[in-house]
């Protein structure tokens, strides 16, 4: 069996780690990869958004899948691309990924769905004024939300009606958020634990794997700029009448309304959600695994992630109810460490040391690394590694993703202390 996974972050380091861990042993390729993936791995410097050479891999090397990652990869279709040339594919098509980069399109679904969501409006500057009234009625209590793709910027919540307003004059006025801010979502501001919900889809059917929650910000106790993501864990919840209701009222109208559009759904859907008094609503959905999240979900799938991944792209997931699995028997903490200056302006060419000094059974997943021309690994990007504790419990799998996180060096690196330290509490 040969698989080839599209991307080079620490996301696509754990999905070529799990495909690879299956009885068949198959041979893995990255495009393009990372310093991490090159030990298990064949790296293949291509572009993911070059559909076109992406699809000539995958059928030259006989590839009997391919994973995507990056929304960049989806959006550009190059799992279009690659079902074209006749190969299997883990990754929705671009048609059925903007569920994740029109937020517009995402709510006007959710509600032809029926998916329990934030009140919300949208509009662009012709008809700004729908949208000034909707804030006035939520008394500036709102969040408003660039219709496009911004780098995880483009999201304001908002606490007057004052905040609310500069905010959408940053879109409209501004154009802080350039064509992505042109179209706006107002929604009314929920409160609640967050937690992301992953679904592996088959067009159809649907498997839920466990649900994480992440960190965004870049310090301690949520301070500081977003950031891609600086740690997760994994469950965030195992709570049996909380996962039946997020696969029923969330994940399962949701494919059934994107196989009505046309759009049916290949690949993992992850729903962002806020858990409110009300019950679970979701923010946003993304088409794509989360990054840090998979670091942290993956290693509690098992050795049979790729089964399910196959099964999935060939439309073949069994017909069970589609989640969610048995909550897993472990738990998981991935801390990430970043460059000097990331998010801002990471630092990169840091000489890494310390990998060899990490506990069997702690993994390291590399996202920005490269080897430098004396062959020493070296930092390449703003997150540089995802370290990941597993335990029986969250306690000890934290316990494992910091005693070995602080034994990696590279000058100027950090990280978060607060990852997992006070996860998500659940009643219903
Ligand atoms: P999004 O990109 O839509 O997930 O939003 C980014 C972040 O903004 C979320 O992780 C939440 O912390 C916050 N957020 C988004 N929508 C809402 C909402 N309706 N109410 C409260 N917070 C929200
Ligand atoms: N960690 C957030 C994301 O992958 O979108």
């Amino acid at each position: 069996m040969r698989v080839l996974v599209v991307g080079s972050g620490g996301r696509e380091h754990a999905l070529a780690w799990a495909c690879a861990r299956h009885p068949s042993a198959p041979e893995i390729l990255c495009a393009p990869g990372n310093a991490g993936t090159a030990g298990i791995a064949t790296n293949v410097p291509i572009s993911v958004t070059d559909g076109a050479s992406i699809a000539r891999l995958a059928r030259e090397s006989g590839a009997d899948l391919v994973v995507i990652g990056p929304d960049a990869a989806l959006a550009a279709g190059v799992a279009d691309a690659c079902r074209a040339a006749g190969v299997a594919v883990f990754g929705p098509s671009a048609a059925a990924a903007r569920i994740e980069w029109s937020k517009t399109h995402a709510k006007q679904l959710m509600d032809r769905a029926g998916v329990p969501t934030a009140r919300w409006r949208s509009g662009d500057r012709e008809t700004r004024s729908r949208l000034f009234d909707f804030v006035l009625e939520l008394d500036g209590r709102c969040v408003v939300k660039a219709d496009g793709l911004a780098a995880g910027k483009g999201v304001v919540v908002c606490d007057s009606r004052d905040e609310a307003l500069s905010a959408l004059a940053a879109c409209f006025t501004e154009r802080r958020f350039g064509d992505a801010g042109d179209v706006v979502v107002v929604e009314e501001r929920l409160r609640g634990p967050e937690m992301s919900a992953f679904a592996i889809c088959d067009g159809g059917r649907f498997q839920l794997l466990a649900p994480a929650r992440d960190y965004k910000r870049a310090h301690d106790f949520d301070h500081g700029p977003n950031t891609g993501g600086m740690g997760a864990y994994a469950p965030a919840a195992a709570d049996p009448p909380l996962m039946d209701g997020i696969a029923e009222r969330v994940i399962r109208p949701t494919l059934a309304a994107l196989a009505d559009a046309g759009t049916p759904f290949v690949g993992c859907l992850y729903a962002g959600l806020m858990l409110t008094a009300g019950g679970p609503r979701v923010l946003e959905f993304n088409a794509r695994f989360g990054d840090p999240e998979t670091q942290a979900v993956v290693p509690l799938a098992g050795d049979g992630l790729l089964d399910l991944l196959l099964a999935a792209a060939r439309g073949d997931l069994p017909a069970a109810p589609g989640g969610p699995a048995a909550p897993p028997a472990r738990a998981a903490v991935v801390v990430v460490t970043a460059a000097h200056g990331y998010p801002l302006e990471p630092r990169t060419g840091d000489h890494i040391s310390g990998l060899d000094g990490l506990d069997a059974g702690t993994l390291c997943f590399h996202a920005g690394t490269a080897r430098d021309e004396r062959g020493r690994l070296v930092t390449a990007g703003g997150r540089v590694l995802g370290i990941t504790g597993l335990g029986p419990d969250l306690a000890s799998a934290r316990r494992r993703a910091y005693e070995n996180v602080q034994r990696i060096h590279f000058s100027g690196g950090w990280f978060r202390s607060d990852i997992a330290m006070s996860p998500v509490e659940v009643r219903w």
